[in-house]
């Protein structure tokens, strides 16, 4: 699809879900789901971050709630992460891409946490598009996690309280993105799970029914041609628009 002459979101964020159901429903494992998920990962954001012009990719790959998960799943996810993050640090360093990352780093291990590390300083002065991992991320932990910032900033007088406001407090989260423009959710589950709250305040929404190892470039173009129909008015109204 040419995404020249379309209106295109700024930021998008997705939420990668159904790799379980979708392994389930090909009489595998779920973990087979996750890693056919993740070769699907790396083929979307590159289409998004290199083919439409879209400039900020947020990807939400592990919630803080997923702990509640089997040990063998959360080993495996942990596991898959440290693999990609390893083998992708140079790819995303040759496409110019930003890689960051959203989340606690407590109780990650110590393996993941220096992948992370490792491709945050490769690619850290890229500028072809950013990629942001939610990674062990929870909406409500990002705005907690903040506050305590915010505290701390007033203790040692940095800021007074008279400079709190929403543009300040959205400086302390965990990376000062733009806000989310167009959220995706697949898998047919209409929710957010604890995703970029503050963020996606304004957000378009849209939850197409496929699992994510099917969510393909075509799916994609579909997702973005629906969001050129929307009327995006962050409760105002276009006065001239109605009367003509
Ligand atoms: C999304 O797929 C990946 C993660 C949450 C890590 P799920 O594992 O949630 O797949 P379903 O929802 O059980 O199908
Ligand atoms: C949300 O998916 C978290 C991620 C996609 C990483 P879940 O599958 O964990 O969410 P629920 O439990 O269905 O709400
Ligand atoms: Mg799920």
């Amino acid at each position: 699809m040419d995404y020249s002459k379309m209106k295109i979101p700024h930021h998008v964020g997705i939420i990668v879900d159904g790799n379980g159901r979708w392994a389930e429903e090909h009489g595998k494992k779920r973990s087979y789901g996750h890693k056919i998920g993740s070769e699907n990962l790396e083929k979307i954001s590159h289409y998004i971050l290199k083919k439409t012009g879209i400039k900020v990719l947020s990807v939400y790959v592990f919630s803080t709630e997923n702990f509640k998960r089997s040990k063998e799943e959360v080993d495996y996810l942990m596991d898959l992460f440290t693999k990609k993050f390893k083998r992708y640090a140079k790819r995303y360093q040759k496409e110019n891409i930003k890689v960051i990352f959203s989340g606690r780093r407590n109780p990650l291990d110590e393996e993941v946490l220096k992948t992370m590390d490792e491709i945050t300083e490769m690619t850290k002065n890229n500028t072809g598009g950013i990629l942001n991992f939610c990674l062990n991320y929870g909406g409500h932990s990002e705005i907690v996690d903040a506050t305590l910032k915010v505290f701390k900033d007033l203790r040692e007088n940095k800021i007074i309280e008279d400079d709190v406001n929403e543009e300040l407090f959205g400086h302390y989260l965990y990376q000062d993105l733009p806000p989310i423009d167009f959220l995706i959710r697949t898998s047919g589950e209409y929710r957010i799970s604890n995703f970029m709250l503050w963020q996606s305040s304004y957000a378009e929404f849209y939850f197409p029914k496929t699992y994510f190892p099917d969510f393909n470039e075509e799916e994609f173009d579909k997702a973005i041609l629906e969001y050129t129909t929307r009327d995006r008015r962050f409760g105002g109204i276009d006065y001239e628009k109605k009367n003509s």
